[in-house]
């Protein structure tokens, strides 16, 4: 699969309508990922869908999926995403027993390989691994629910992750997802995030394609700037 550039955009179908998924899908053509929330009620108090769903999801949506796990013992769950031909899988730090492995497992099967930090779980743990991932997702609100607001103070370890990536030459994708908006993607850019996560600012807006468009815009100036 041929890769898009930075700055990437993968809006959230939590915030599309569940019972127009066909149609919600269809809206978000011109963006990079489709990012798909797996919750279990478990790992998180709120409850989305499990492979099944996912799988018709990926045979229906015109661009590639984005699995976000926010689920217990991805160990044992995450590969059976992987296997349905996702492009990426990311699991979540705070739930892995053996991080490591999963992800060359997941990278085994051929999916890019992506771990989520929680807004309060430091990142440096993964400055000596970050070869091992496609992706780090620096959650920048608290998972489980769509349409919170952006916690800024998340930024200062997405900045420093992203200059210890740059320090080792590292490739891996920065992404931030949670309360991303017009009002809030340059800060993020501009701490070093390629990815961008956006729910409600996307589904929310009248014309889906535009909010599409000028997130992306946003995101490039500022880091252009940075
Ligand atoms: C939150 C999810 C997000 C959510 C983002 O737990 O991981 O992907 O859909 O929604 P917004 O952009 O509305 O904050
Ligand atoms: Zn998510």
């Amino acid at each position: 699969m041929e890769l898009p550039d930075a700055p990437r955009i993968n809006p959230s179908i939590l915030a599309a309508d569940f019972v127009n998924m066909q149609r919600d899908l269809a809206k978000i053509a011109a963006a990079d990922f489709a990012h798909v929330d797996v919750m279990d009620n478990h790992f998180v108090p709120n409850l989305t869908f499990g492979p099944q769903m996912v799988e018709r999801i990926q045979a229906t949506s015109p661009i590639p999926l984005d699995v976000h796990l926010m689920i217990t013992d991805p160990d044992r769950w995450a590969p059976g995403y992987a296997e349905l031909g996702v492009a990426s899988v990311t699991f979540h730090l705070e739930a892995a027993a053996d991080p490591i492995s999963l992800a060359r497992q997941l990278r085994g099967i051929g999916a890019r390989a992506g771990v989520a930090i929680k807004p309060d779980t430091p990142a440096d743990g993964l400055y000596s691994v970050l070869d091992e991932f496609d992706q780090i997702l620096v959650m920048t609100v608290e998972p489980g629910f769509g349409g919170q607001g952006f916690m800024a103070e998340t930024m200062p370890k997405l900045r420093a992750l992203a200059d210890e990536a740059k320090r080792r030459g590292s490739t891996v994708w920065l992404q931030v997802d949670g309360g991303i908006s017009d009002a809030t993607i340059e800060q993020a850019a501009a701490a070093g995030a390629d990815t961008f996560v956006a729910g409600s600012a996307i589904y929310g807006a009248d014309d889906v394609e535009a909010a599409v468009t000028r997130l992306r815009d946003r995101a490039r100036a500022a880091s252009l700037e940075s």
